[in-house]
């Protein structure tokens, strides 16, 4: 039977890239079926949501999702998109590839982010002219949830092979009751499973990983620390055009480049389409295609070391110029 992979361009340069990536998705031959869906600015205009119910169901039906970035609608799709897939964990690698100008060449990390709670649980209050108040959610369960994620993550080799193990950053000194609880629970995961695992305060870390990230490889963080920290880490390895991330959930997901529409180059056919199609890798890998996926970031790896280049990058290639790259050298 073929897989359904609901395919959500969005906005902007989303719709440039989705199709690169759809176009190496086809090259590989697998029995896929793709289903278009809306969302965005563009459908918000014209039917007043950003997120139709339409898309939400095709997300949740489908066996797994290939998004690329709405406008100034974004939180109001990706939000509930990451609820469409039940989606636990966001997983950002930032790795460094040969041939491309990183202001750290040696980082290849890996984040897990916890994807539901945190301060970003919605629980934000203004109670006064001059008091606003905002409650952060940790639960032992999703704590736990995201450290088994993250053993099996190690376990099978998806993290970076310099490193076993993983990091858990928290900041449990001074959020003793919420981050306390955090930490506990992932390093109580950690020992049951009999995986490695050591800790840093989030902030040193901030200043560790720049410094040497070669220290690092998986790295375990709350909603927010992950979602400032792996933009650390994309800033050291050359560049938004390059960054993949999945939405994992229990049996779905959702995958998508961490950049946004990019209005500056969008309609101009300059994207950079690494990004895109090395979520789409991460797609191939989470529905049990790893030979393809690992044939994709060969290609991928490849075309950056000394293929066509857009001009994020240094080049003067098109879109279409490095996708055809990336299926040539399939
Ligand atoms: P952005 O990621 O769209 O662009 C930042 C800079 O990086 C721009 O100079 C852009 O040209 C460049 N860039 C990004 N991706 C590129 C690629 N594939 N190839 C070449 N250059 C690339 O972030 P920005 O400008 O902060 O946001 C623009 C819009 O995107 C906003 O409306 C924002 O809300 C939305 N956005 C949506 C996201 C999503 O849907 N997940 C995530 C981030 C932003
Ligand atoms: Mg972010």
């Amino acid at each position: 039977m073929s897989e359904r992979i609901a395919v959500i361009e969005g906005d902007g340069i989303g719709k440039e890239v989705v199709p690169a990536a759809i176009d190496v998705l086809e090259a590989l031959e697998i029995d896929f079926e793709f289903v278009e869906g809306e969302a965005g600015d563009a459908v918000e205009e014209s039917t007043g949501e950003a997120l139709p119910a339409e898309t939400y169901d095709l997300v949740a039906d489908a066996d797994a999702t290939l998004f690329g970035a709405a406008g100034d609608t974004a939180a109001d799709v990706i939000l509930p998109l990451r609820d469409a897939v039940d989606s636990f964990v966001n997983v950002r690698p930032a790795k460094a590839y040969p041939g491309v100008d990183a202001l750290r060449p040696e980082t290849d990390v890996v984040f897990l982010r916890e994807n539901t709670e945190g301060v970003y649980a919605g629980h934000e209050d203004r109670l006064s002219e001059d008091l606003s108040t905002l409650t952060r959610v940790i639960t032992t369960s999703a704590s736990r949830e995201l450290a088994e994620y993250a053993c099996e993550f190690v376990a099978d080799g998806r993290g970076p092979d310099h490193r076993d193990g993983f990091t858990v950053a928290h900041k449990s000194n001074v959020m003793r009751e919420t981050d306390g609880r955090f930490r506990e629970a992932v390093l109580d995961v950690a020992a049951e499973r009999g995986v490695d695992a050591d800790e840093e305060l989030m902030d040193a870390f901030a200043t560790k990983l720049p410094l040497d990230p070669s220290q690092y490889g998986v790295v375990v963080c709350p909603n927010l620390a992950g979602d400032v920290l792996s933009d650390l880490a994309a800033g050291l390895v050359g560049g938004l055009g390059l960054l993949p991330s999945a939405n994992v959930g229990h049996d779905n997901a959702l995958f998508e480049p961490v950049h946004g529409t990019a209005p500056d180059i969008a309609g101009e056919g300059i994207a950079n389409p690494t990004a895109a199609v090395l979520s789409a890798a991460m797609l191939l890998e989470y529905l049990g295609h790893v030979e393809e996926g690992r044939r994709v970031r060969t290609a991928v790896e490849s075309v950056l070391s000394d293929g066509p280049r857009t001009g994020d990058l240094g080049g003067d290639a098109t879109t279409e110029d490095v996708t055809a790259a990336i299926v040539d050298r399939l």
